[in-house]
C-alpha cells in the first residue's frame, strides 16, 4: 500500500530573508519545523503534543575550501509528501514492518555562492524524525571534503541520559546514568580492558544517546543507513544542553569524501512518552533502502554453539603453540611444539558437532583454527592471518564430511586483528575456502589498531570496508556477524546476510575483567540494539569464574541463570549462541531445554513493559509456530514483573514453562539457583513473576495436549 502526494509549494521561486513551515506526524502527535533565520541559516525543531523537545537548532555542513552550507541560504523549492506502505523483512522481530511517515524536502540555494544549490529532507514517523542533507550534482560542486558536520540538537534542558565516551574506536564500555551536566568521557581512558581506545575529550558521548527528560519523556539520538561516511558521536553543550554532531576524523583530519551526487546519513531523534516505544521503534529500519540481495533465501537464522568461551575463561587456547615470534610466510606450522590447550582440534570440533546436532542447534563456530594466533595482537602487524592455512590438528575436510553427515552448519572465524588491508587481499580467496569447505556464515573481528595506520574503527574508511565486506559476502551467499565494527544503524534491511554484529561490551567481559554491572543488558536494547541485532553471546550457566582458574575469584557473570535464559528474548538477534561449555549444558538438561526451545525468527513481538536501566518485559511469537515466549530482565534490584497474555490467540489452552528465579537466587551470592514450573495458561492469564536482584524469568508457551490438561491453572 502506497500513497505518494507532491505538493510543491514554491517551485523555482527563491524565497530569501526568514521563512518557517510545520508538519505534523502521521497521527498528528510530533511536529516539526522547519525555518530559515534571516542570514539564511537553516534550523529545525521538534515537538511531542504541546512539549518542545528540541528547540530551534542549526544544521549545515562545513567543507574544505570552499564556504560552508550553513547559512546564506535562500528557499529554491518545497516538496511535501506522505509515505506508507507495508514491507517484509527477511527476518526480523515482527514479520511485517508499517512504514508511515511525512516528508518535506527543503531546497536550499547560496546565492552568494554562485547559487549553489543543496537539499534538506526530512521524514516524521509517529515515533520520531530523521533528516539528512543531499548534494545533486551541479556545475562546482562534484567533489565533496566533509571537515566538519554542523547539526545541533538543542535540548530542553539537563536531562538523564545513558552514556558511553566518545570513542573513535570501541563501544565496549559500561553505560553510565548521569544528567548531560555530569558526563565526563575521560573516564573511558581509565578502561583498561578496552585495548583500542581515542577519545576525543570530556564532553563527547556516544551514539544512540538515550535520554529522559523530568517529565517523562524518552528521547533518543541516533542515525540510520551510515554509508560512506564516519560514524556520529555527540558533543554536549554543559552550559546549554545543546548537542552538536562530531563525526570520526581520517588520518589526516577530514572527515568525508564525497562525490556528488550524494547524501549524508539520517540523523534521528526517536520520542515517546512510554519506553516501550522506543524498543519497538522501526524508524531506524524504515529509513535504510529496501532488500538489495534478489533472492534472500539463503539467509537463515540460527543457534549455534562453539569452541570459544574456553578461551575465554582460560581453559583453552586460541595459538597452537606457546611462542610469541611468528611469520605468516617464514614459518613451518607443522615443526610448532603444541601446547597441549589448542582448542580448535579436529576431535574437540566434533564433540561440538555431536552436541549441536543432539540438541538441534544449527551451528558450530570454532575460533583459533587458522595459523598466526600465536601473536595476534598488540603489535600493529600487518600480514597476521591468511584465513585459508589450518593449524596441523585442525582437519577442514574431515570437519566439512563429519558436519555435513549431521545435519550442522560449521560457522568460520576471521579475526582480522585489524589489519585491514591484509584482510581486504585476503577476502576473496578466503570466502571462496568457505564455500569449498561448506561454511555459510562468518565472524569476523577486528581487535587492535588499524591497519590502514591512522585510520580509526568508526571513519569513513572502515565503514566503507565493513559495508564491502557484507556486500562481498553476499556475493558468495555468506551471512556475517561482525565483532568490533562502528555499530549497526539499520543497514541489514538492505543487506540481511548482516545478521548480527558485536558493537557493544558483550557478555564475554565477564569472563575476563569487571564484567557488565546488571543493569547493562537493560540499557543496551535502548541504545546499541536500535541499530540491530547484537552478538551478545548468552546462555551461560556457570557464572563464577574461579571454577576455571582460583585467581579470578572476583570475576563473575553479574546475572542469575535464569537471567541468562531471558536474554535470548530481550537481546533481540537472528544469530543467539549458546556460548557456555558442553559440560555445564550437560549438567543442566532442564534448563538447557529453554535453549533448545527458544526460537530466533518471530512473526510478532509485544514489548510489555521496559524502563532503560531498570527492566525489560517482552513476549514473541515465533515464526510460522503456534509457540511464544516471554523474557523478563531486571537490574541489580529484585522486581515483580508483569506479563499479561493477551497476546494468546482466544479459546485455546496453552501449557506454559516457566524458568525462574529460585526464592533465594541472587546475581551476587547464588546465581546459580532456579525454579522450573509447568502451568496452564490462556489469554486471560496475568503472570507475576519475581525476579531476584540480577535475575530475569523466560517463559515458553505452546498449546496444551491432552495430557497437559491434567496441569494446574497459573496462579500468581
Ligand atoms: C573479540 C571478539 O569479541 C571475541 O568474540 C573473539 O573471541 C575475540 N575477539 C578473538 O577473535
Ligand atoms: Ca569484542
Amino acid at each position: 500500500m502506497l500513497r505518494k502526494l507532491s505538493i510543491m509549494l514554491a517551485a523555482l521561486l527563491l524565497i530569501s530573508g526568514s521563512y518557517a513551515q510545520t508538519i505534523k506526524s502521521p497521527d498528528g502527535r510530533l511536529s516539526l519545523s522547519f525555518s530559515l533565520s534571516s542570514e539564511g541559516e537553516p534550523t529545525y525543531a521538534l515537538s511531542f503534543g504541546s512539549k518542545p523537545v528540541i528547540l530551534p537548532s542549526k544544521m549545515g555542513l562545513e567543507i574544505k575550501n570552499k564556504p560552508p552550507f550553513t547559512n546564506g541560504c535562500a528557499i529554491k523549492q518545497i516538496d511535501s509528501a506522505i509515505f506508507n506502505e507495508t514491507w517484509i523483512p527477511v527476518w526480523g522481530e515482527v514479520n511485517q514492518i508499517n512504514n508511515h511517515y511525512r516528508e518535506l524536502a527543503i531546497t536550499l540555494q547560496q546565492p552568494a555562492v554562485a547559487n549553489r544549490w543543496f537539499r534538506i529532507v526530512f521524514r516524521l514517523f509517529n515515533d520520531g524524525a530523521g533528516f539528512r542533507y543531499e548534494f545533486p550534482e551541479q556545475p562546482g560542486l562534484q567533489y565533496i571534503t566533509v571537515t566538519n558536520e554542523r547539526t545541533c540538537f538543542q535540548l530542553t534542558g539537563d536531562h538523564m541520559t545513558f552514556w558511553i565516551p566518545g570513542d573513535y574506536e570501541s563501544q565496549e564500555y559500561t553505560y553510565n546514568h548521569t544528567r548531560l551536566s555530569d558526563v565526563d568521557a575521560e573516564i573511558g581512558k581509565k578502561v583498561y580492558e578496552i585495548g583500542t581506545r581515542t577519545i576525543p575529550g570530556s564532553d563527547y558521548v556516544q551514539s544512540p544517546l538515550m535520554m529522559k527528560t523530568d517529565d517523562g519523556l524518552y528521547i533518543n539520538i541516533f542515525e540510520a543507513t551510515l554509508v560512506n561516511y564516519p560514524a556520529m558521536h555527540l558533543h554536549i553543550d554543559k552550559k546549554t544542553f545543546c548537542l552538536e554532531s562530531q563525526l570520526v576524523p581520517d588520518p589526516i583530519g577530514n572527515m568525508a569524501y564525497l562525490q556528488a551526487s550524494c547524501n549524508t546519513p539520517w540523523r534521528t531523534i526517536l520520542l515517546s512518552d512510554k519506553a516501550t516505544d522506543i524498543l519497538a521503534s522501526k524508524t531506524i529500519l524504515n529509513l535504510n533502502e529496501p532488500c538489495k540481495i534478489a533472492d534472500p533465501s539463503w539467509i537463515k537464522p540460527m543457534k549455534f554453539v562453539g569452541i570459544w568461551w574456553d578461551m575465554h575463561v582460560g581453559t583453552k587456547s586460541w595459538n597452537y603453540a606457546d611462542i610469541n615470534n611468528v611469520k605468516l610466510d617464514e614459518t613451518d606450522w607443522n615443526k610448532l611444539t603444541p601446547n597441549g590447550r589448542h582448542g580448535a582440534t579436529t576431535e574437540y570440533t566434533k564433540k561440538y558437532i555431536d552436541f549441536a546436532a543432539a540438541n538441534g542447534i544449527d551451528g558450530v563456530l570454532v575460533e583459533g583454527w587458522n595459523v598466526g594466533w600465536e601473536d595476534w595482537a598488540g603489535n600493529y602487524k600487518e600480514n597476521v592471518f591468511d584465513f585459508v592455512t589450518p593449524y596441523p590438528d585442525f582437519d577442514v575436510a574431515e570437519i566439512q564430511r563429519y558436519a555435513a553427515a549431521k545435519g550442522v552448519k560449521m560457522i568460520m572465524h576471521h579475526e582480522t586483528s585489524s589489519a585491514v588491508t591484509n584482510y581486504e587481499r585476503w577476502m576473496d580467496t578466503a570466502f571462496r575456502f568457505m564455500k569449498h569447505y561448506g561454511y555459510n556464515a562468518v565472524k569476523s573481528g577486528y581487535v587492535g589498531r588499524i591497519i590502514p595506520r591512522g585510520e580509526n574503527h568508526d571513519g569513513q574508511w572502515m565503514v566503507n570496508h565493513y559495508l564491502r565486506a557484507v556486500k562481498k559476502a553476499a556475493k558468495y551467499k555468506i551471512m556475517v556477524d561482525a565483532h568490533e565494527p562502528v555499530r549497526p544503524t539499520g543497514l541489514h534491511r538492505t543487506w540481511p546476510n548482516l545478521l548480527a554484529c558485536e558493537a557493544a561490551r558483550g557478555n564475554e567481559f565477564n569472563a575476563w575483567s569487571r564484567g557488565n554491572p546488571p543493569e547493562h543488558e537493560t540499557i543496551l536494547p535502548f541504545t546499541r540494539l536500535l541499530g540491530g541485532p547484537m552478538d551478545y553471546t548468552p546462555g551461560i550457566f556457570r557464572m563464577k569464574m574461579s571454577t576455571y582458574d582460583p585467581q579470578k575469584k572476583d570475576m563473575m557473570v553479574h546475572t542469575t541463570l535464569t537471567k541468562q535464559l531471558a536474554l535470548y528474548l530481550t537481546m533481540y538477534s537472528p544469530l543467539q549462541m549458546a556460548a557456555d561449555l558442553i559440560q555445564n549444558y550437560e549438567a543442566r538438561p532442564d534448563a538447557f531445554q529453554f535453549i533448545r526451545d527458544v526460537a530466533v525468527d518471530w512473526d510478532n513481538s509485544w514489548y510489555l513493559e521496559a524502563e532503560p536501566g531498570d527492566y525489560i518485559t517482552v513476549a514473541r511469537k515465533a515464526k510460522g509456530k503456534d509457540e511464544w515466549f516471554v523474557g523478563a530482565i531486571t537490574d541489580e534490584n529484585g522486581r515483580m514483573a508483569t506479563a499479561s497474555l493477551n497476546f494468546l490467540p482466544e479459546k485455546t489452552k496453552y501449557v506454559a514453562t516457566l524458568y525462574t528465579d529460585a526464592p533465594d537466587a541472587d546475581w551476587k551470592t547464588n546465581p546459580e539457583s532456579y525454579t522450573i514450573s509447568k502451568c496452564l495458561v490462556d489469554k486471560n492469564t496475568v503472570l507475576k513473576i519475581k525476579l531476584a536482584p540480577g535475575g530475569g524469568a523466560a517463559i515458553s508457551i505452546r498449546p496444551a495436549t491432552e495430557t497437559d490438561k491434567k496441569l494446574k491453572r497459573y496462579k500468581p
